[in-house]
């Protein structure tokens, strides 16, 4: 519950600005007092008349507006809430923040405020997807501000792609996440998960059994210990969860890329069942089958280690690294192994043979090796695994 929070809310001129509106209603149901701002290309996508009635509160929307700055200068407004939450915002505006810009109420507010910002970005794929844009968030990144979305899938533009606004109930998640005040809060922290695919050719691909199931608990119980968290994620059963930094990829070597661009973080916890090979040389077109001929025989190269490369990094290591091993015979030992191997601080060991029913199930039975050795855990549901681990983190993270 957001009982006795208050959000100032800038809306931005984007079409998912009816998308606001909605979300305007659930903050204030869920107990938040809503302070709203309306740019004005914000203005010509929704009224601001049904922006106060929504929130019960006068719309802010020029910065030189003499009787607003008599009730409440514009600098007083950006330090009354909890959290300022720019949705939808356009490339425009994450373009002026990036630079530091002022020449309107939003920007304005958004430079004179010392309190934690998040974004709702929502534009056309191209434009997210655009260098200047990607530039910025990284920008945006560093000065420490959150982001909630975009979703993937088709736009009010006709395209498809990333740049949806993300939904009100994830926007309200993320906004609950970001003021929990938990053991973690101020801390980054860096989670990998779901299986990989490496791709044969533009049909086919290699592919594990992982779920996701786990490193989706694990992102989950991390954000409601009050941590920031940057998800990475392969292509998984299970949705991730809300409230936290999603990046999809699909391949072992995108993951690595994308691990890399989320550094630095206080902990890393590598979840995912990356692929240990790729397919050396991916066929550009589809490998048909000619009658008669020999099946094809595929060739194999090895994929980066990103566990290793994280935890042996020598200027962006986090100050805990921690990795899983999923084995099916010798689990302790080659968990062991592979800590030392791999240069981290834990490691997460479990057996995914067959006859568990881990891989894919609901239960994990988990054995926590450290430096000062093994410590069995009892068969736990996945979310209390997850749970047990964050606690653990945020300890060692004090
Ligand atoms: N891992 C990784 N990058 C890889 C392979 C694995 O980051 N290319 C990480 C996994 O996320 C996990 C840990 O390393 O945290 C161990 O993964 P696992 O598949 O159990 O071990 P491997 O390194 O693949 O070793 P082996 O195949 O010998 O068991």
């Amino acid at each position: 519950m957001l009982t006795g929070k208050r959000i100032l809310l800038i809306i931005g001129g984007g079409i998912a600005a009816y998308k606001t509106l909605e979300l305007i209603r659930l903050l204030r149901k869920d107990g938040a007092a809503v302070t709203p701002v309306l740019t004005k290309a914000g203005a010509e996508f929704v009224t601001p008349l049904s922006v106060s009635a929504l929130a019960g509160e006068k719309v802010h929307t020029a910065l030189f507006d003499l009787t607003a700055e008599a009730e409440m200068g514009h600098i007083q407004l950006s330090r009354v809430a909890d959290l300022l939450v720019v949705a939808p915002a356009t490339a425009d505006l994450m373009a002026k923040m990036a630079q530091g810009r002022a020449d309107d109420l939003a920007s304005t507010l958004l430079l004179a405020t010392d309190t934690p910002v998040m974004l709702a970005p929502a534009m056309n794929v191209r434009m997210w997807m655009h260098p200047a844009t990607q530039r910025n968030i990284k920008v945006l990144q560093g000065d420490g501000i959150r982001f909630v979305g975009p979703d993937e899938g088709e736009m009010a533009c006709g395209e498809y792609g990333p740049g949806r606004m993300a939904e009100p109930a994830a926007i309200l998640a993320a906004i609950r996440a970001a003021l929990v005040q938990g053991p973690l809060t101020g801390k980054h922290v860096l989670v990998t998960s779901g299986p990989t695919h490496e791709p044969i050719d533009p049909v086919r691909y290699i592919a594990n059994r992982s779920s996701g199931a786990q490193g989706t608990a694990i992102a989950a119980a991390l954000r409601d210990l009050g941590a920031r968290v940057t998800f990475v994620t392969g292509p998984a059963a299970v949705p991730p969860p809300e409230g936290v930094q999603v990046v999809r990829v699909e391949t072992a070597r995108a993951m690595l890329e994308a691990v890399e661009a989320a550094l630095p973080a206080d902990a890393a916890v590598m979840a995912a069942a990356v692929a240990d090979w790729r397919v050396a040389e991916e066929s550009a077109s589809k490998i048909k089958k000619v009658a008669g001929a020999a099946a094809p025989s595929l060739t194999f190269a090895e994929n980066p280690d990103i566990l290793k490369s994280v935890a042996q990094s020598i200027d962006r290591r986090p100050k805990l690294v921690v990795g899983f091993a999923a084995e099916t015979d010798d689990v302790l030992a080659h968990a062991q192994a592979k800590r030392a191997r791999k240069g981290c601080d834990w490691i997460v060991a479990n057996d995914v043979s067959p006859g568990t029913g881990i891989m894919g199930g609901t239960e994990n039975a988990v054995t926590l090796i450290t430096a000062s050795g093994a410590e069995p855990w009892p068969r736990l549901p996945k979310d209390e695994v997850a749970r047990r681990l964050a606690l653990r983190i945020a300890e060692a993270l004090e």
